[in-house]
Parts: structure tokens; sequence; C-alpha cells
């Protein structure tokens, strides 16, 4: 058993729950609405063609006795039908793939990364949004020249709807429009993820192939409510070379991961791997060491996504506001575009 429970057990163990007019498990059919997790307490919204049917009463205990006997007898399980024509309504709903961009400690380039990997996967046509859950620390703004405008609010079944803002063909919302860094210190772990679920729930991300999560750095509340309470795809974990961020990240990693394969580590993506001078393109120095990230991967058992170099460029198109894979003229959007086929091509595999 985990420490903790995650969206990612239930949805492995409702697999076994099977619709039997359909043929199939509910997870594959679709049924799941909505997943809410708070300590042993678990309810699973289902949606039903009718829900009239006497199937749905099958269903339901069959979730509940499913529940309890892969994740144990001491939890509750609520059980909330939703006829076919309220589909959809639930939250994320529209979001094919939550993806959270990882690090074992801050200034490792990984909001550098998650901004990147959203603008190269929206370049090649997907739908793709942005969410920075960095409290201490929300560059996301900053990076997608968005920072002093504010997002939209509409009003939906009485209640307040946030409209992602939209710039280079990424819908952004960020932590950073509510709190202010210097503010972050002062708010409770409950308040921070209350925060965390308004921007993930309360907001009108419409159809999404990625959402791409910018996350804090280490292991803290947002980790574990997004481990708990939403269906992520995989991580992307982001180091340098050293073996003291290395050995971050690996902790980082291991929360997703627990004593088994909770949330699937899609890869390690090195940054500010080696620098190139501009008079001698050729060479490769390893200011920062190398081999500490393939060692991590090869103990992770996971892929290297890809490298990407210390250049100035990054940090002038970071300031700038324009992300550094829409210049093609500095070869990093080949770096990039290759972690973002890498990172779908992992997708796949699961
Ligand atoms: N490969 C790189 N080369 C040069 N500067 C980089 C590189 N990656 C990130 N940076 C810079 O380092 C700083 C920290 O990066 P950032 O992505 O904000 O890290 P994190 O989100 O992990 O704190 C930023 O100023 C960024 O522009
Ligand atoms: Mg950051």
């Amino acid at each position: 058993m985990s420490q903790f429970i995650t969206n990612h057990d239930v949805t492995k163990a409702l697999k076994e729950v099977i619709f039997f007019a359909k043929q199939n498990n509910i997870v594959d059919l679709g049924m799941i609405d909505d997943i809410n997790i708070e300590g042993n307490n678990i309810k699973v919204s289902v949606v039903f063609p009718k829900l009239d049917d006497p199937a749905v009463g099958i269903v339901y205990n069959s979730i509940v006795k499913t529940l309890k006997a892969e994740l144990g007898e001491e939890i509750s399980v609520e059980v909330k039908p939703i006829a076919e024509k309220d589909k959809g309504l639930g939250p994320l709903s529209g979001v094919k793939n939550i993806v959270a961009v990882i690090a074992g400690k801050g200034g490792v380039g990984k909001s550098t990364v998650a901004a990147n990997l959203a603008v190269s996967l929206s370049k090649t046509g997907k739908k793709v949004g942005i969410l920075d859950a960095d409290i201490m620390g929300p560059s996301v703004p900053i990076m997608f020249g968005v920072e002093d405008e504010q997002p939209g609010v509409i009003e939906r079944e009485g209640k307040s709807i946030m409209v992602p803002l939209e710039n280079h063909g990424v819908k952004i919302l960020s932590l950073g429009f509510f709190v202010k860094p210097d503010q972050a210190l002062m708010w409770r772990g409950s308040m921070i993820n209350n925060a965390f679920n308004q921007l993930m729930k309360d907001a009108e991300w419409g159809d999404l192939d990625y959402l791409v999560i910018d996350m804090p750095p280490g292991t803290g509340d947002i980790q574990l409510t997004l481990a708990q309470s939403y269906n992520v795809k995989g991580t992307v974990l982001v180091t340098t070379p050293q073996k003291l961020a290395t050995a971050d990240v690996r902790r980082a990693a291991m929360m997703y991961r627990q004593d088994k394969l909770t949330i699937p580590l899609l890869g390690v993506v090195e940054n500010m791997s080696y620098f190139t001078p501009d008079e001698l393109p050729d060479k490769k120095f390893y200011i920062f060491g190398k081999g500490a990230t393939d060692e991590l991967a090869r103990e992770l058992e996971i892929p290297v996504l890809g490298r990407l170099p210390i250049k100035e460029k990054i940090v002038e198109s970071g300031d700038g506001g324009i992300p550094v894979v829409l210049n093609n003229d500095n070869g990093l959007s080949n770096n990039f575009a290759e972690i973002a086929v890498n990172v779908e091509k992992e997708i796949e595999k699961l």
C-alpha cells in the first residue's frame, strides 16, 4: 500500500469494474467523470447512459467492493452517478494529458523547460495549456509576456470560472496572478491547495491535448494534492548535471513514484548540460560535470528526454517574454522539439 492514495491508484482499481452492457471496464469506456480523494475518503462520479438502469446499482456496488479490496477496508467510498447528458461538465474533462514538470530545487530550469515544452507541443498543432503552480517563484507569466495582465472571470451556474490568458498559442494560468511571492510565505498549506485546485478545476481550460504544470520544486502540499486528486499522465524531471542537483530531484521523483509506480516518470531533462562558445561551435565544455544525470536515469529506469546547453539566449528569451523555441535561428528549438517528441513517445508507451 502507498503512504497515501492517489488518483492513479483509484483509476487502476476502477479498471477492474466492468460495465456489462458494453463489455468493457468503466475507465476505458470513459465513464469516470471525476475522482476526489481526501485522506481515506474517495468520491467517484460515474457517467451512465441512463440513471434508471439497473446496471447503475450493480456498477455502484462493484466500485465500492473493488476499491475497498484494492485500497483497504478502512477507506470510505462515495459514488455519484451522472446521466450521459450531463457528461463533460466535470472539471478538466476536456484535458487529455496532464504532464507535471518537477525538480528537486529551484533554479535548475524547470520553468524554462515547462514553458518551452508547452510552446514546442503547440507548434506541432497540439492544444496546450500551462499552469504555473510554483507559488514561491512563479515565472511563467514573465516567460510568456503576460505578467501585466489578469485572467478573465465568467459566471457559470452561480460559480466564478477563470478564463486563462493566451499567448504564443498556449493557455496560461499562474498562482502568481493571485499571490505575490512576498505574501506566499504567509500562506498556509490549505490555502495554497485551495488556490491550486481553483486554477485546475474552476478554470475554463476547454479541450487540451496537454496541460503542462510547472510544479514547485521539491516535495510539498501541492505535489501531494496533484498526485491525490488528479489523473496525472506523467512527470518530466528537470535537473542540472551536478551530483547535488540529481540527488535532490531523485527525492522529488520518489515521492511521485513511492513504493510502486504510481505516477509514471516519463524521463529526465538535463539542463545546463554543457557550454559551447560561439567561436568553437564543435566543442562541448561540461562545466557542471558529466554522468550524474545518466546515472540517475539508469537508477530510476527512465530515459533522458533531452539535454540543453547553457545559453545566454535562454535567459534573454525568458526575461523577454518570448520562449526561446520561437526563435528558430539559435539551434535550441531543435533541442526542445526533441524533448517534446520524446515526451509524447513516452506517453504513448504507457
Ligand atoms: N540552459 C540554460 N542556459 C542559460 N540559462 C538558463 C538555462 N536554463 C535556465 N536558465 C536561466 O536560469 C534561471 C532559472 O531558470 P528557471 O527556468 O526559472 O528555473 P526554475 O524554474 O527551476 O527555478 C533563469 O534566469 C533562466 O533563464
Ligand atoms: Mg520556476
